[in-house]
């Protein structure tokens, strides 16, 4: 069992509802307890915590034990992203840890190698990813699969439909630091899920601020994650509500996503 449910989309609204998730990898990590806190107590939904290698992507962050620190001092849902190559190491710790979400890379959880998934097929499931899947939702954590800039968006469709994935997450950046500029292209992904899937929680990721917002709202996303423009910020909590304005506009305009 999960801990905590993901909000519902409401009647007349084509989308879940918004969810704000500053990414701490902006924050001050000597501090993090207390930057968490400020950020919940000015509106944040969730805290996206990026969890990185040094092998899939060119940086270092944090593991399980920050999260499980992290999870004494806040009650609020720890949404995981990890950038790593073997995402199936990891599942039962950071569950322990105290984790709500566990977003695995669909180029890891396809084989060892960055290419491999060039293996992937739009429409048929792949079982390693099959696999992953299962294991996340055992371990009691929600299931999000993530896809860097150039893995075409139609391969998570099979597991959509499957039912495996509670969270979409579409990179708008190259994974691996905070800071980058938003693709807007990659956001244009999201509308192609929107389309089918209206229940489906989206999330965007990387260069998300008040200047880029309108166009990841327009394709249909409801899930941002944003770093550098929510912790750089000398009112963050006038962000959040620009961001979160933004994608409840687009999600009640009537507009077909695109
Ligand atoms: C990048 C991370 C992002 C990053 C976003 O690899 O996945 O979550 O922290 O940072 P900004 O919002 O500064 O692009
Ligand atoms: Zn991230």
């Amino acid at each position: 069992m999960t801990r905590v449910s993901l909000p519902k989309r409401a009647e007349g609204h084509d989308r879940p509802p918004a969810i704000i998730s500053p990414s701490i990898l902006s924050s001050d990590f000597a501090r993090l307890a207390d930057e968490c806190k400020r950020m919940v107590d000015l509106g944040a939904d969730w805290l996206h915590v990026d969890v990185m290698d040094g092998h899939f992507v060119p940086n270092l962050t944090l593991g399980a034990p920050v999260v499980a620190s992290l999870r004494k001092h806040t009650d609020a849902f720890i949404d995981c992203h990890l950038m790593v190559t073997n995402p199936e190491l990891w599942v039962k710790d950071f569950a322990k840890a105290g984790a709500d979400m566990y977003t695995f890379h669909l180029e890891a959880a396809a084989g060892p190698s960055p290419d491999d998934w060039h293996n992937l097929a739009p429409d048929s499931a792949h079982q390693a990813v099959v696999d992953m899947c299962h294991g996340v939702k055992a371990a009691g954590m929600h299931v999000g699969l993530a896809l860097r800039p150039a893995t075409p968006v139609e391969l998570v469709v099979p597991y959509i439909e499957q039912g495996l994935v509670d969270m979409v997450l579409i990179m708008t950046v190259e994974p691996g630091f905070g800071g980058q500029s938003f693709m807007a292209d990659k956001a244009a992904k999201a509308a192609v899920l929107r389309r089918r899937f209206p229940d489906l929680a989206i999330q965007v990721d990387g260069g998300l601020a008040p200047s880029t917002i309108d166009r990841a709202a327009a394709a249909g996303a409801n899930v941002i994650v944003a770093g550098s423009a929510i912790f750089g910020a000398t009112d963050p909590g006038a962000v959040m509500r620009q961001l979160r304005e933004s994608v409840t506009t687009a999600a009640t305009s009537g507009k077909a996503p695109h």
